[in-house]
C-alpha cells in the first residue's frame, strides 16, 4: 500500500469507526445509560474531527485522486462525490449544534437534532465508504490533483 492509499485507508475506517459509535451511543441513549451515551458519543465527535483533519491535511498536501474508473460512469460518480461531500458538511454543522445542544443542557432539542444528525451520519458514512471502494478498490489508478480538479477535472 502506498502513502496515496494509507491516508484514505485510515480516513475512511474513521468514519466506518465514527458511525457505529453513534449507532452504539444511539442505543445506550434508548436503553437510558446516559453517561455512556455521553462518553459514546464523545469519542465518536473525536473519531470524526480525526477523520476531517486527515482529509483536510491531504487534500492540502497531496491533492484528491481522480477518477480512473470508465468514462461512462465518471458523471455519475460526479454527482455522487458531491452528494457525499454535501452531506458531510450537514452532518459537520448538525453535530457540533447537537453537541452544543447537550452542553447546555437543551435535551429536548437535543434529542430532536441528535436523531436527525445521527441519521445524516450514518448515511455519510455510507456513501463515503461506497466513494473509497469506487475509488481504491473498484477501479484504481486515478491520480491525485488539486481539490478542485478532482471533483470538476
Ligand atoms: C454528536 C454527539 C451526540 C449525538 C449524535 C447524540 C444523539 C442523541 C440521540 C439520537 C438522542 C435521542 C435518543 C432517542 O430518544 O431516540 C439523544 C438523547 C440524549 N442525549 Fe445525546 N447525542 C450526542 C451527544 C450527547 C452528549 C455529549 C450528552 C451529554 C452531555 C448527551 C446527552 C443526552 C441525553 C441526556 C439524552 C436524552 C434526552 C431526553 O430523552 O430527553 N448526548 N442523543
Amino acid at each position: 500500500m502506498t502513502w496515496y492509499e494509507i491516508f484514505p485507508t485510515i480516513s475512511t475506517s474513521l468514519i466506518a469507526i465514527s458511525a457505529i459509535l453513534v449507532a452504539i451511543g444511539w442505543r445506550l441513549i434508548i436503553v437510558g445509560k446516559r453517561n455512556a451515551h455521553e462518553k459514546t458519543m464523545l469519542v465518536a465527535a473525536v473519531a470524526a474531527l480525526l477523520f476531517f483533519i486527515i482529509y483536510v491535511s491531504r487534500t492540502i498536501f497531496i491533492g484528491n485522486t481522480t477518477w480512473g474508473g470508465p468514462e461512462s460512469l465518471k458523471t455519475v460518480y460526479q454527482v455522487f462525490l458531491i452528494f457525499h461531500i454535501v452531506l458531510a458538511t450537514v452532518a459537520a454543522v448538525f453535530g457540533l449544534t447537537t453537541l452544543t445542544l447537550a452542553f447546555r443542557q437543551n435535551f429536548g432539542k437535543h434529542r430532536k437534532w441528535g436523531r436527525v444528525t445521527s441519521v445524516v451520519w450514518f448515511i455519510t458514512a455510507i456513501t463515503g465508504i461506497t466513494v473509497y471502494v469506487l475509488l481504491y478498490l473498484m477501479y484504481p489508478g486515478g491520480h491525485t490533483k488539486p481539490v478542485i480538479d478532482a471533483i470538476f477535472g
